[in-house]
């Protein structure tokens, strides 16, 4: 792409723009500047010489971190001043290999002999000088050096208007990059990014770059950026033509805009006068960017086309279930993969940035017991989510669905054991603790071999760090699974998805649905009061599935049955941790606490028959 932006250029450029090849051994520069009055002719062996050469070795390194540095090297009348610059987006060894290379090139090849040079590159620049005063004024941005593309927009209203749109680009650009977000950063990277509209004679995007060197102050930065700003009009073109692409570089400070992206884009790349589609289209591309540098799994961004093609139009047929975000659908890929499509309702109050953040989220999300996400596609107000494909549904249909064979009690207990891995990876070792607080067992989804996977984080929030329980305004969950202070208090935290694992676990093992009344001595009791009734009476053998038949030991599920009783105890500081959890699943020896008998807190749910 760059090389491609070089040759259009201007003519002045040098020919050899294909030696932007980082793997040659010389870059070309995109100007020299070498000053011929500065004075002292140096020979090969001078004490000037070997003194440069050990300064332009010194600001490389040094420029690893950051992207510049500056210092000098040696004694009077032999010192050596300098300082080198990479763009903000070309940063690390790439640069430093490039400034290193520019400092013999520049001894060696560009301007030998001369005490003061200064080489421009595309990425990156060097100066250095044997008058320590030309580096040290924040002001002096000279020598200067303007290139421009050789296409231009033509007639005197439109090179008007692209030239105020350019010159508006660059004015907030600046903005950004001299009192930019944070503006009180201790180490400010004075570089930014941005991109305007025009969409006149096939120009439909202009991007702009600035940047100061960083040691600059904002207020250096901002004057230093206007001063080539206010030149654009000048360098660039007249009122009737006016280039569709051009660039000033100085010593201090430097511009470029142009038609085709030439930087990299960044979540904080300004966006002006941006139609909303293409707004999207291009968050989308740094979306993809972002996700795909993040996670090593393959992420796509799938063609809305795509998707329907995949899913038959979203027919009836192909319909595997909806929820309260919409809709959810079997397809397959031209690839014959077979994919579970996600399209939540388009009334969903979710925006781009809550639909990005979540994204994020969930495809870095890596565990044998969670579904994967393969990817997602948004086209104005459609919002879809593509998943792996789970063949054997979910675990609503499983254990209460019409099938006559229901797993028996060894294949429940993996699931168990899975789905318990599954929340403690989100919890305790994802990346960023995650509450998913929507867990049910339609939201348990089997693989082929019977393994589960927790799906739909659609609701899913980071905690912070910090705080393990935070504040919602909404309450989002599913009753019957939603812990007593959610529903009270609506705070949520990992104890509350520990208390809906217990339900979970009371359902695998009965057969019965959460929400449901179940007699006992003549009394009602919804699921949870039932099991610790049968527990506490020593009758857990009458809370198991009676699909079972004797195949199960009993003593493993009276303590499967201990542990669920633990984690949906009314206190969250009383349940246990998942981490705790899957130790007690583990290891049959531990000793493990009584559950505290369950409070009345629950919505008093009645016979669902008699509703
Ligand atoms: C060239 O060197 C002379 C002598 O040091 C200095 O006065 C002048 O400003 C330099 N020119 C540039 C463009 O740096
Ligand atoms: C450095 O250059 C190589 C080769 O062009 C490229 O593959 C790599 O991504 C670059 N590294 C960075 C950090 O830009
Ligand atoms: C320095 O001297 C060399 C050899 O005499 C000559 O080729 C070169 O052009 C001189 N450079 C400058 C900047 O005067
Ligand atoms: C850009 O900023 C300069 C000085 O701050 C101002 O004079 C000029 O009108 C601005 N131009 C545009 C198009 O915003
Ligand atoms: C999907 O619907 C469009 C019209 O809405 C139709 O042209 C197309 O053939 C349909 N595709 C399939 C696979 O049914
Ligand atoms: C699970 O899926 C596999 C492969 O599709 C199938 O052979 C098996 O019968 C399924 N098991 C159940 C319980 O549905
Ligand atoms: C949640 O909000 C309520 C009321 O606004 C407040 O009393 C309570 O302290 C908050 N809890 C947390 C954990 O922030």
């Amino acid at each position: 792409m760059l090389n491609l932006l070089l040759l259009v250029l201007t003519t002045s450029w040098p020919p050899a723009a294909s030696g932007q090849d980082a793997s040659s051994a010389t870059v070309s520069p995109l100007n020299t500047h070498c000053n011929a009055t500065a004075g002292t002719n140096h020979t090969a062996g001078s004490a000037y010489l070997s003194n440069l050469r050990a300064l332009g070795g010194a600001l490389s390194r040094r420029a690893l971190a950051t992207g510049f540095a500056s210092g000098s090297y040696g004694a009077a009348p032999d010192e050596v001043h300098g300082l080198v610059l990479c763009r903000g987006d070309f940063t690390g060894g790439n640069c430093t290999d490039g400034l290193a290379s520019a400092f013999r090139d520049a001894a060696a090849q560009f301007c030998p002999g001369a005490a003061d040079a200064t080489v421009y590159y595309d990425q990156y620049m060097i100066r250095y000088t044997n008058d320590g005063r030309l580096l040290s004024d924040p002001g002096d941005n000279e020598p200067l050096w303007s290139g421009k593309n050789m296409n231009e927009v033509t007639g005197a209203d439109a090179a008007a208007r692209f030239m105020a749109k350019a010159t508006e680009l660059m004015n907030r650009t600046a903005d950004l990059a001299a009192f930019g977000s944070p503006p009180s950063s201790s180490s400010p990277s004075r570089y930014a990014t941005g991109e305007t509209w025009f969409d006149e004679q096939g120009v439909s995007v202009v991007y702009g770059l600035v940047q100061c060197t960083p040691d600059l102050t904002g207020e250096q930065c901002r004057s230093c950026l206007a001063g080539i700003i206010a030149q654009m009009p000048k360098l660039f073109g007249d009122a009737s033509s006016r280039p569709v692409g051009g660039r000033i570089l100085g010593v201090r400070c430097n511009l470029r805009y142009e038609k085709d992206v030439f930087f990299k884009e960044t979540s904080t790349t300004i966006k002006l006068n941006m139609p909303k589609k293409l707004l999207l289209q291009r968050d989308l591309v740094i979306l993809e960017r972002e996700i795909v540098s993040e996670s090593d799994e393959r992420f796509s961004l799938f063609k809305f086309s795509k998707i329907k093609d995949a899913t038959d139009n979203f027919s009836r047929e192909n319909k595997l279930g909806e929820g309260g975000f919409g809709h959810v659908y079997k397809g397959r890929l031209t690839t014959n993969q077979d994919i579970a499509v996600k399209r939540l309702a388009p009334n969903s109050a979710q925006g781009f940035k809550e639909f990005k953040n979540e994204i994020k989220l969930i495809a870095c999300l890596q565990h044998r017991n969670l579904v994967r996400l393969l990817g997602c596609c948004i086209k104005s107000k459609e919002r879809i989510l593509v998943y792996e494909y789970m063949p054997n549904g979910s675990l609503d249909g499983l254990i209460f669905g019409e099938e006559e064979v229901k797993p028996n009690w060894h294949v429940r207990r993996h699931i168990i054991e899975g789905i318990a891995e599954g929340l403690l990876y989100i919890h305790d070792y994802a990346h960023a603790c995650i509450v998913h607080r929507d867990l049910k067992p339609s939201n348990i989804l089997l693989d082929h071999e019977m393994n589960p996977k927790i799906s739909d984080f659609g609701i899913a929030r980071i905690c912070l760090s910090s705080v393990t329980e935070s504040n919602t305004t909404t309450a989002i969950g599913t009753f019957g699974y939603i812990a007593p202070e959610y529903c009270s208090q609506n705070v949520y935290s990992t104890k509350s998805d520990v208390f809906s694992f217990g339900i979970l676990v009371l359902e695998i093992i009965s057969g019965k649905r959460a929400v449901g009344s179940y007699k006992l001595s003549g009394r009602s009791y919804e699921l949870r009061r039932y099991a610790w009734q049968l527990w506490k009476e020593e009758r857990c053998d009458e809370l198991v599935d009676p699909s079972f038949g004797e195949d199960y030991q009993e003593m493993d599920i009276i303590r499967c049955i201990q542990v669920a009783l633990l984690c949906v105890q009314d206190s969250a500081e009383d349940r246990p941790t998942m981490h705790d959890v899957t130790t007690m699943l583990s290891n049959g020896n531990r000793r493990l606490l009584m559950p505290a008998q369950p409070g009345s807190f629950n919505i008093d749910i009645g016979d669902p028959e008699e509703l």
